[in-house]
């Protein structure tokens, strides 16, 4: 028997078929208790299916999910004893807010006192106290995706599944609601999984990200271990805006020491940066964040190789600047106060710890 007793959710060898397209492929997941994680995919990964068929709302073909050490494999969605806010959250427009709030409860048959505080509570902690008499007709965007996350609040559960809960607000609200949803995952003390293709919450929300493609997680770790050393291509080129330089170039063996040759750009690869084996002559990518490349003078010592920059890009408290390095367009991350001169060549550094090697046959980490 494995020990489950620090383990909220447990998915094993999940598979789901929609007719002959696998959407999940014998994915296994563990989630642990008072943990907040985050799936990250693009559209159409499984993200929507893996979280329906946790909460029991999706039949599968294979596999087993466990929750608090129980298999709920077969057991029916409302013996799961979890909340869910759903991607195409659904408010009933004849119902007041605190109608709304108290819907599954009162199905439940709660007493009233009961509901009442649970609907208080979960409207002060959302912030919405003063609109619960109104109908969803009255309320904004962002005001409906919190009456939504509510409901799933004053569900009292220790398990939350959020699909997208921020996907339809705009840039502001979504960043004001991401650290409302942080602050109350620190008060709660529940296990949250979320789904996003946001990078950005998924970096800011989570203690763990499992990146998700096609149906299998990629790489399941801390935000800073998927960030600094993504297990393979298709995760460095997903996250980071602009994602990380990916610059074609052939390993060759140096004494003991691996070097890094590629068109305009040649240097010596630090041990740590390598995951393990390698071999001479191995065709490979050298990824390098667009914040750990920089513009140097002409007879500076750091110099790795020379970039044409071609256009430069303000972002208020930083710039991009975009470049060719051999044929490969990169992107280096300034500070918006350095100049340059564009259409022409410029020598260039690099963090040479921060790089990390991806072969170009498997696409994983070197
Ligand atoms: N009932 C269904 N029948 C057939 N195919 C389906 C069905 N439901 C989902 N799919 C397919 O399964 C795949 C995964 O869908 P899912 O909704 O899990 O994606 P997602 O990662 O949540 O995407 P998004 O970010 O767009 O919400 C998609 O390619 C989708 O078209
Ligand atoms: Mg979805």
């Amino acid at each position: 028997m494995i020990d489950q007793s620090d383990t909220k959710v447990s998915v094993r060898d999940l598979s789901v078929r929609f007719g002959a397209v696998n959407v999940l492929k014998g994915l296994s997941l563990d989630v642990r208790k008072g943990e907040f994680l985050v799936l990250l995919g693009s559209s159409g990964c499984g993200k929507s299916t893996l979280l329906n068929a946790i909460a029991g709302l999706q039949e599968h073909n294979e596999g087993q999910v466990w929750i608090g050490g129980r298999n709920v494999t077969w057991a029916e969605p409302s013996e799961r004893d979890l909340a869910m806010v759903f991607q195409s959250y659904a408010l009933y427009p004849s119902m007041t807010v605190r109608g709304n709030l108290s819907f599954g409860l009162r199905m439940a048959g709660a007493p009233k006192e009961e509901i009442a505080r649970a609907v208080e509570g979960a409207a002060e902690l959302l912030q919405i106290t003063h609109l619960l008499d109104r109908r969803p007709h009255a309320l904004s965007g962002g005001q409906r995706q919190r009456v939504a996350i509510g409901r799933a609040l004053v569900r009292n559960s220790d398990l939350f599944l959020f699909d997208e809960p921020l996907s339809n607000l705009d840039a502001k609200l979504r960043a004001e609601l991401r650290v409302e949803l942080k602050t109350l995952h620190q008060r709660l003390g529940a296990t949250m999984i979320y789904v996003t293709h946001d990078q950005v919450e998924a970096l800011t929300l989570a203690d763990r990200v499992a990146i998700m493609k096609d149906g299998i997680i990629l790489q399941l770790d801390t935000p800073e271990a998927v960030y600094n050393r993504p297990a393979n291509r298709y995760a460095a080129s997903f996250m980071g805006a602009p994602p990380m330089n990916l610059l074609p170039g052939v390993l060759k063996r140096a004494g003991a020491t691996c070097r890094f040759v590629g068109a305009g750009l040649e240097l010596e690869i630090p041990a740590d940066c390598l995951a393990g084996d390698w071999r001479d002559g191995q065709e490979v990518e050298l990824g390098v964040r667009p914040e750990h490349l920089f513009l140097i003078g002409p007879g500076e010592a750091d110099r790795i190789g020379t970039a044409a920059v071609k256009l430069t890009e303000l972002h208020g408290s930083e710039q991009i600047i975009w470049a060719v390095i051999g044929d490969t367009k990169v992107a280096l991350r300034a500070s918006p106060e350095v100049k340059v001169a564009l259409g022409q060549d410029h020598a260039f550094g690099l963090h040479r710890h921060r790089v990390n090697l991806y072969d170009k046959e498997s696409g994983l980490r070197v």
